[in-house]
């Protein structure tokens, strides 16, 4: 049982979803000891806010851990607006999905192409009113062609199920559509050739929530950086309301943050209307 997992549950026990709360009594349902996985090189992590690790084949063990949570952790920075960049999505990109998503799968225009399997364009619901933007394909995402289904994209289900929501019903896509090699994150060049995909992605779907997975996300679409500093608290990406919160792959290697991460995806509960 996963973190998430073991609360969708706990909601389950105590009730409907309208009666629970995340008590203390709750909370306890989830706080044990778990061993962290392997870090990202510490250059690398730093540079990124510690974001996606070196490889997202992750163990299934530090996918069954519980987190170790002491105390409660939100944002003390509240609610500061960061000034969103107002990208402008290049005419040239067709604005229906079928021709999008045949020009992402056919796309060269960086050298990310080259070393690809599968282009992976992004998947779920064209009108979903939650997006959740990740950093670039990894390795199992490369191979199936489809976003977050490795063990990263296994605990991104299980947190849209504790949101009580389902997979086909939001919408999931990345920065870059292509894996970087070794799993190293996009660079400025590749990501500035890609970025405009998943702009036109937003204008289409119009969500009235974005969930930024990662402070690489945070970076490529707000220009900003620190996901810890930034996590927690509305940003906006051209109107759109957008929360910042830690990538899953960073939550399997440090559980404790997972608390965190439940506190970030209240927030866009509550944001959407959805009772906890
Ligand atoms: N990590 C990401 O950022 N995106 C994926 O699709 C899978 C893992």
């Amino acid at each position: 049982m996963d973190f998430f997992d073991d609360l969708t549950a706990a909601i389950a026990r105590n009730g409907t979803r309208h009666s629970v709360r995340c008590s203390d009594k709750v909370w306890q349902q989830f706080l044990s000891a778990s061993a962290p996985a392997p870090a990202r090189t510490p250059a690398a992590a730093a540079a990124h806010n510690e974001q996606a690790p070196p490889d997202r084949n992750i163990s299934q063990a530090a996918m069954e851990s519980f987190p170790a949570v002491s105390a409660f952790a939100g944002n003390p920075a509240g609610d500061v607006p960061v000034p969103s960049p107002a990208p402008a999505v290049p005419a040239a990109l067709p604005a229906d999905w079928t021709a999008l998503r045949q020009m992402v799968l056919n796309c060269q225009s960086c050298p990310l192409a080259a070393h690809r399997t599968n282009a992976v364009f992004g998947e779920g619901a064209e009108n979903a009113r939650l997006m959740f933007i990740g950093e670039g394909p990894g390795a199992d995402e490369d191979a199936t062609g489809r976003p977050f289904v490795g063990a990263a994209g296994q605990l991104l289900d299980k947190m849209i199920s504790a949101m009580h929501l389902n997979r086909s019903e939001v919408y999931i896509a990345n920065v870059v559509k292509c894996r970087p090699p070794g799993n190293r994150m996009p660079g400025e060049e590749e990501a500035a050739c890609c970025i405009g995909y998943l702009h036109r992605q937003i204008e289409l779907i119009k969500p009235e929530v974005i969930v930024l997975l990662g402070g690489t996300a945070l970076h490529f679409l707000l220009k900003v950086d620190g996901i810890t500093r930034h996590r927690g608290r509305w940003l906006d990406f051209n109107n759109i309301a957008v929360m910042a919160t830690f990538h899953p792959a960073y939550l399997l290697r440090n559980p404790s943050a997972k608390r965190e991460a439940w506190h970030d995806l209240k927030l866009v509960m509550a944001k959407l209307g959805i009772s906890i």
